[in-house]
């Protein structure tokens, strides 16, 4: 029997749309595992959906003043649609508002229930908002965290520290709906009794190892990823709720559970499943032997924030369940940042995938210029930052510069000496370039171990090796003394063979070029088993593009964005840095105070402010933001106390032209008398600064 290979995306929450960190996730890294598995022939099934429960979505309906319904169609259509315009390739795009999934989660959480001793009942008080008549889901409790002091803590998890929380344990809560303080009242739930699996989770996780069998080697996992699940396995597992007292969402199938739905994170993952039944409804397949086939191997792809429930919580349901496979790897990713911040929907910082769609309409490979960008930052192991001009730079200097030139030199050439027929060899490639050869089989192994990165570097260094062979040949200065030398022969037959190689390798990262790579060399879309068609006659030393096959005609893969002679390329990565510019600037001038009540100019001619110098300057005692300065006013020398010290050593002061307010009446600060004030602005990080003279200046000269 041949492996099945069954692979899901994290179900996005349809709530809203989708953006470049949410892609490099869960969505891209998946894509390219998935559409190399295809090309290798495997049997490989690819399953995502909306998950369209949760409080997230009502509060988001809330809001807006429209039913969740509203929202989740509107939000499934759009990342639905947005996720096929990027390439990614899901083999099924289901939806947890689908009946066949309520009916899938019913069904799974009926099974445990009648196992009896898988859930706990327990009467629980829980908070509750009297103004709309509710029990609050813990999103909808807000508070100050217990662990981190963060004063936006939800009640089920501290976005600032990344704990996971209970409601009652937030200080200070708060309703979100209200506003108020809730209050707590009874209710029952049923809790699924997590603590009973910890033995065989610590198990499994550690050592790969479940009822005596070899299931997963856990030095192939992520270490971020072992080391938040064994944190939480030495921390203990808890029971947990896994109903709630909620009206949107799956209702639980007890007649005493009127009123109360299954928790969003309970349904989710049964999405999996259900994602699954309704593809292979569709195409007439065997779900089940995806899930419960002896060789399967399940990978689920998620970021960082969703490693617990994937890598403890959902194996311990399908464990309980039984008859379920669990996952041989989570290569959860971490999080991508944008220009150095966080993406921020209220701030409008970052971009959404379907509005990078729209603003880079007319920029030739949009999606592959995107897709490439990320994946050469994919946050796999740590953090990372998106920023648009190392995005100009991997399509200009890699796609273009390496790539792109690689294979419009080889056509260009091939057509030139050959009429475009590839001359009639038969050398192995790993006769003459047994490097290039390896480092083919590499980037196959990094692609198996989830180190896109890195695959997608060394698809660089093939192209290069191949780059640097033509060039070391030169086959242009040959031609001009010996048109009809075998070396020329050789060498385009040679690099035909590696761009036949990289026009499959490149597949996976860069979807939408691959079949024009492949149009210039005369060759057919790929299709599933085409690589490792290929790969075979790497290995028996047999051509890939055999000699007489006719090529295509040259054309530019990959036109720059930063193109000297066209700027307009470039001119939409512009409008990009200023919509940035202008969010900081706003929220700049944001922080600033309002301008203050109008005066007449003789109240402004009132004012005495006099240039002068500070000679001396000393911190005042027990207080840490006063200086005692001496000022040299020409006429006269004063003394003033100024609430500058966070701003400015007393040494830094010395020397300075400062302007003052001359005939401020003067008062004791500290006991010290002030006579007077110096002028200071307040720059946009909150620094104090002198405000002086742009020349040097006498002292006492009168300022108007
Ligand atoms: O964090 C999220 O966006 C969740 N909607 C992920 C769910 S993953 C799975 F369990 F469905
Ligand atoms: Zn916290």
């Amino acid at each position: 029997m041949s492996k099945k290979y069954l692979i899901t995306s994290a179900l996005p929450y349809a709530n809203g749309a989708l953006h470049l960190g949410h892609l490099a996730g869960a969505y891209l890294p998946a894509d390219i595992y998935v559409r190399y598995l295809r090309l290798r022939g495997k049997d490989v099934v690819w399953v995502c959906g909306s998950d369209e429960h949760g409080a997230a979505i009502t509060i988001r309906a809330k809001k807006e003043g429209i039913s969740p319904q509203e929202i989740i169609d509107k939000y499934h259509a759009l990342n639905k649609s947005t996720f096929e315009r990027l390439g990614i390739s899901f083999d099924y795009y289901h939806r947890t508002s689908a009946q066949l999934h309520h009916e899938t989660s019913q069904d799974f959480f009926l099974e445990l229930f009648q196992q009896g001793d898988q859930f706990d009942e327990k009467v629980v008080e829980q908070y509750y908002d009297p103004k709309f008549d509710q029990f609050l889901a813990d999103r909808y409790i807000q508070g100050t965290c217990p662990r981190c002091s963060y004063e936006s803590a939800f009640g089920d998890q501290c976005e600032n520290c990344g704990s996971d929380l209970s409601p009652t344990e937030l200080i200070n809560p708060i309703s979100t709906l209200s506003g108020e303080k809730p209050q707590l009242k009874s209710t029952k739930h049923w809790y699924f009794k997590l603590d009973n699996h910890q033995e065989w989770l610590r198990e499994w996780i550690k050592t790969g190892q479940l009822d005596g069998q070899q299931y997963h080697n856990p030095s192939s996992w992520k270490k971020h990823v072992l080391g938040q699940c064994l944190s939480w396995l030495d921390t203990g597992l808890q029971p947990r709720a896994i109903t709630r007292d909620l009206s949107w969402g799956i209702p639980v199938p007890l007649e005493e559970a009127d009123g109360k739905v299954l928790y969003v994170w309970f349904d989710a993952p049964i999405g999996y499943i259900s994602s699954t039944r309704q593809w292979a409804k569709e195409n007439g397949k065997d779900w089940e032997s995806y899930w419960k086939g002896d060789d399967t191997h399940l990978v689920h792809f998620i970021g960082k924030d969703n490693i617990v429930f994937h890598c403890i919580v959902f194996p311990a349901m399908l464990k309980a369940h039984g008859g379920y496979n669990l996952p041989i790897n989570v290569p959860a990713n971490q999080f991508l940042n944008f220009e150095g911040q966080k993406f921020s929907k209220s701030r409008g910082w970052g971009i959404e995938q379907h509005v990078y769609l729209e603003e880079f309409e007319s920029l030739p490979n949009k999606e592959d210029a995107l897709r490439y960008a990320l994946i050469r930052i994919m946050p796999e192991n740590k953090d990372s930052d998106f920023k648009w001009d190392e995005f100009v730079d991997h399509h200009d200097k890699e796609l273009a510069d390496n790539l792109g030139n690689l294979l419009n030199r080889v056509v260009v050439l091939t057509n030139k000496y050959f009429q475009g027929v590839t001359p009639d060899l038969s050398i192995p490639l790993s006769e003459k370039h047994p490097e290039i050869q390896q480092l083919i089989l590499r980037m196959t192994k990094e692609i198996e171990q989830f180190t896109f990165r890195q695959a997608a570097q060394t698809l660089m260094e093939i192209s290069s090796a191949a780059n640097t062979y033509l060039q070391d040949v030169s086959p242009w200065a040959i031609a001009k003394k010996d048109p009809d030398s075998p070396i020329i022969a050789e060498c385009m037959f040679l690099c035909l063979q590696v761009a036949g190689y990289l026009s499959l390798l490149v597949e996976p990262f860069i979807p939408f070029s691959a079949p024009r790579i492949r149009a210039v060399l005369g060759l057919p879309t790929s299709k599933a088993g085409d690589l490792e068609l290929a790969l075979n006659k790497l290995s028996n030393g047999e051509p890939l593009i055999k000699g007489g096959h006719q090529i295509g005609k040259p054309s530019v893969l990959f036109p720059k964005i930063n193109d000297r002679k066209d700027q307009s390329r470039m001119m939409l990565i512009e409008q990009q840095k200023a919509k940035l510019a202008a969010i900081e600037a706003s929220e700049t001038k944001a922080e600033r105070p309002p301008i203050k009540d109008t005066i007449t100019f003789d109240d402004f001619t009132k004012l005495d402010l006099r240039t002068g110098t500070i000679m001396e300057a000393e911190k005042v005692k027990k207080t840490d933001k006063l200086l005692q300065l001496t000022i040299d006013l020409g006429l006269e020398t004063r003394t003033v106390v100024s609430g500058i010290a966070k701003h400015y050593k007393p040494e830094e002061t010395i020397g300075q032209q400062v302007v003052l307010v001359a005939n401020l009446a003067p008062r004791k600060l500290r006991g010290i008398e002030s006579q007077g004030m110096i002028l200071m602005a307040e720059d946009e990080n909150g620094k104090l600064v002198f405000v002086q003279p742009s020349k040097s200046f006498g002292n006492g000269c009168f300022v108007k």
